[in-house]
C-alpha cells in the first residue's frame, strides 16, 4: 500500500512511518512527502530519505477547495492510497476526505477523546491527569473525533512541564503510528459504528 504523508514542521512522525517501510516485509511504501509549508524542517528530513517532496501552500490558492484539490491530485499522482497526517496542523473538509473514504490516519498527543484540539500536553498537566498518551484514530470531518485506532499511554509525572510530557509522548507516537499503518496495509482494520476491530 501507499501512503502519502502529509506535515506541516518537524516532521518526526513522517520518519517514523518512512523507517517502518524501508524496513524488510513492510506492507507499505511512501508515495509522496506533501508538506503545507516550504519551511518545514520535516520535508529535508524527507528529501535526505530518499521520498518524493511536494509543496502544496494554501495561501497560494484561491480558497479551501482548490488547496484540497491540489493536495488530492498529488496524491493520487503518487498512486497513495492511504493519507496519514503526522503533524499536518490542517482541518481537512468532507470533500478532500471522500477522495480517500476511510483511508486518512492522524496522530493525536492525548488519549482521544480527552483533549481534542491544540497544546494538549499542557492542557493534561493543567488538568492533573495521571496518564496521558497518544492516539492514532481515522480522520472524520469533526476534529481529532473519527474511530480510534490506537492509542498508547504514559504518566504524566509530578514536576513535567509540556516539553518533558510532549517527549514522551513522542515516543510512543514513533511507535503506534508505524503499527496502524501495517495494520492497515494489512487490511485489518475495520470500522464498526465508532470503534475500529482489529482482525488477528
Ligand atoms: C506530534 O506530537 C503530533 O502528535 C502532533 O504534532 C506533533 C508533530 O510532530 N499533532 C497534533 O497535535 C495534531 N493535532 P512531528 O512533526 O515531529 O511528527
Amino acid at each position: 500500500m501507499r501512503v502519502g504523508i502529509l506535515i506541516s514542521g518537524r516532521g518526526s512522525n513522517m520518519v517514523s512511518i518512512a523507517e517502518a517501510c524501508a524496513s524488510p516485509g513492510f506492507p507499505a511504501s511512501v508515495g509522496v512527502v506533501i508538506s503545507d509549508s516550504p519551511v518545514a524542517a520535516g520535508l529535508d528530513r524527507a528529501a535526505s530519505m530518499g521520498l518524493s517532496t511536494a509543496v502544496v501552500e494554501p495561501g497560494e490558492h484561491a480558497d479551501r477547495t482548490a488547496f484540497e484539490r491540489k493536495l488530492s491530485e498529488i496524491l493520487s499522482a503518487h498512486d497513495c492510497e492511504l493519507v496519514c497526517l503526522a503533524g499536518f496542523m490542517r482541518i481537512l473538509t468532507s470533500e478532500f476526505l471522500a477522495d480517500f473514504p476511510g483511508r486518512v490516519l492522524n496522530i493525536h498527543p492525548s488519549l482521544l477523546p480527552s483533549f481534542p484540539g491544540l497544546d494538549v500536553q499542557r492542557k493534561a498537566i493543567e488538568h492533573g491527569v495521571r496518564f496521558s498518551g497518544c492516539t492514532v484514530h481515522f480522520v472524520t470531518a469533526e476534529m481529532d473525533a473519527g474511530p480510534i485506532v490506537l492509542q498508547a499511554a504514559v504518566p504524566v509525572e509530578s514536576g513535567d512541564d509540556p516539553s518533558i510530557l510532549a517527549a514522551r509522548i513522542l515516543e510512543q507516537e514513533h511507535r503506534i503510528y508505524p503499527e496502524a499503518v501495517r495494520l492497515m496495509a494489512e487490511g485489518r482494520l475495520q470500522i464498526e459504528g465508532r470503534a475500529v476491530q482489529i482482525s488477528p
